[in-house]
C-alpha cells in the first residue's frame, strides 16, 4: 500500500489527563485507506528542528469523512510539542504505515485486550469489527491502566460503540479490577470456548497475553512497538526476533514497520 505524506490540519486537541492528548487531523487521504492496526508518521520538530526524526503513532480512529485520530501520551520532546498544537496548525504526517490486524471473516468470539496507550489502536478495531458484515458471537474488550483518570474517557468510548463488554483493571485499584489487565481473563472468558485475541500495550502485558492464548491453543495477534527511525523500512532500526515460525519463518528478524506492527503471537520470539 502507497504511503501518503501529506500536511494536515489539526482540527481538535483534547486533554484526556495532564499528559494524555487526542488529536484530530483533517487527513482524509490517509483516513480513507487506513486499517486498524496501521501507523503514521509524523514531524514533531519543535522550532530547533528537535527532534529530527518524524515518531509514529497508531491510528486511533478514521472516519468516512476525512477524519483521523491519535492518542498519545506526552513522555519526551516530540510528543510535548504534539501535546501544545493548536486548531489551524499544521502537521506532516507519513501514513498508512504498515500491516493492520486481520478481521475474522466468520462469526466468532472475540477479546480485545489493550494496556495503557497500547489502547489507541483497540478502539478502531473495535469499531471496524462492530461495522463489519460479520456479527460476532461476543466481543470482550479488558483495558489496564495505572489509573482511573487514564481510562475513563476511553472506557467511555468503548461503551459508548454498544455491542461489546467492558471491564477495566488498573495498577492502584481505582476503578475496576486492582492489578494486571490479564488477571481478568480467566475469570471473564469462557476457557472452553474458542476466542480471536487482539492485544496491544507493553511488552510484558503482551507475552502474558500470547501465553495465554498458546496454552489455550487461541488465535492471538499483537500489535509490537519499538522505535522507529524511518517507519518504511529504510533504517533496519525496528527489528525484532521472529520465532521462524508463520508466515515470516525464512526471516530470523521482523521489521515491526514493514512486517508489522500487527504480527501474530506465534511469528515473535518473545524474550
Ligand atoms: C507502531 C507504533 C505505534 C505507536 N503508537 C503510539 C500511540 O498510539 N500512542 C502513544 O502514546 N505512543 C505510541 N507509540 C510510541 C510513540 O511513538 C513514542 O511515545 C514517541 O515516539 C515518543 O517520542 P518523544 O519525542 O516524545 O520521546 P523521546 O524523547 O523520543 O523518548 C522519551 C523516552 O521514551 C522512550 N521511548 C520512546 N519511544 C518509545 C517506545 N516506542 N517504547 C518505549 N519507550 C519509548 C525513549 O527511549 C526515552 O527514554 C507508538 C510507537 C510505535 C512504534
Ligand atoms: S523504522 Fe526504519 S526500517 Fe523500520
Amino acid at each position: 500500500m502507497t504511503a501518503i505524506k501529506f500536511g494536515t490540519e489539526v482540527l481538535r486537541n483534547e486533554k484526556i489527563t495532564d499528559d494524555i492528548c487526542r488529536l484530530t487531523l483533517l487527513a482524509p487521504a490517509i483516513a480513507e485507506k487506513a486499517r486498524p492496526g496501521q501507523f503514521v508518521m509524523v514531524k514533531a520538530s519543535d522550532d530547533f528542528g528537535l527532534p529530527l526524526l518524524r515518531r509514529p503513532f497508531s491510528i486511533h480512529q478514521a472516519t468516512t469523512d476525512g477524519q483521523l485520530q491519535i492518542l498519545f501520551k506526552s513522555i519526551g520532546r516530540g510528543t510535548a510539542f504534539l501535546a501544545k498544537r493548536q486548531p489551524g496548525d499544521i502537521l506532516s504526517l507519513v501514513g498508512p504505515l504498515g500491516k493492520g490486524f486481520t478481521l475474522p471473516s466468520q462469526p466468532t468470539n472475540i477479546c480485545i485486550v489493550g494496556g495503557g496507550m497500547g489502547t489507541a489502536p483497540l478502539f478502531y478495531l473495535a469499531k471496524k469489527l462492530l461495522r463489519s458484515n460479520t456479527e460476532h458471537k461476543a466481543i470482550k474488550v479488558f483495558l489496564g491502566a495505572a489509573t482511573a483518570s487514564e481510562i475513563k474517557v476511553l472506557q467511555n468510548d468503548f461503551a459508548g460503540l454498544g455491542g461489546l463488554t467492558v471491564l477495566v483493571a488498573t495498577d492502584d485499584g481505582s476503578t475496576g479490577h486492582h492489578g494486571l489487565v490479564t488477571e481478568l481473563l480467566t475469570d471473564n472468558l469462557d476457557q472452553a470456548g474458542n476466542w480471536q485475541v487482539y492485544s496491544c500495550g507493553p511488552h510484558p502485558m503482551m507475552k502474558a497475553v500470547a501465553s495465554y492464548c498458546f496454552a489455550r491453543n487461541w488465535s492471538c495477534q499483537v500489535s509490537l512497538e519499538t522505535l522507529m527511525a524511518c517507519g518504511i523500512s529504510a533504517c533496519l532500526g525496528c527489528a525484532i526476533r521472529g520465532s521462524g515460525q508463520g508466515v515470516d519463518s525464512n526471516k530470523p528478524y521482523l521489521h515491526v514497520c514493514k512486517d508489522g506492527p500487527v504480527f501474530a503471537a506465534g511469528d515473535v520470539a518473545w524474550e
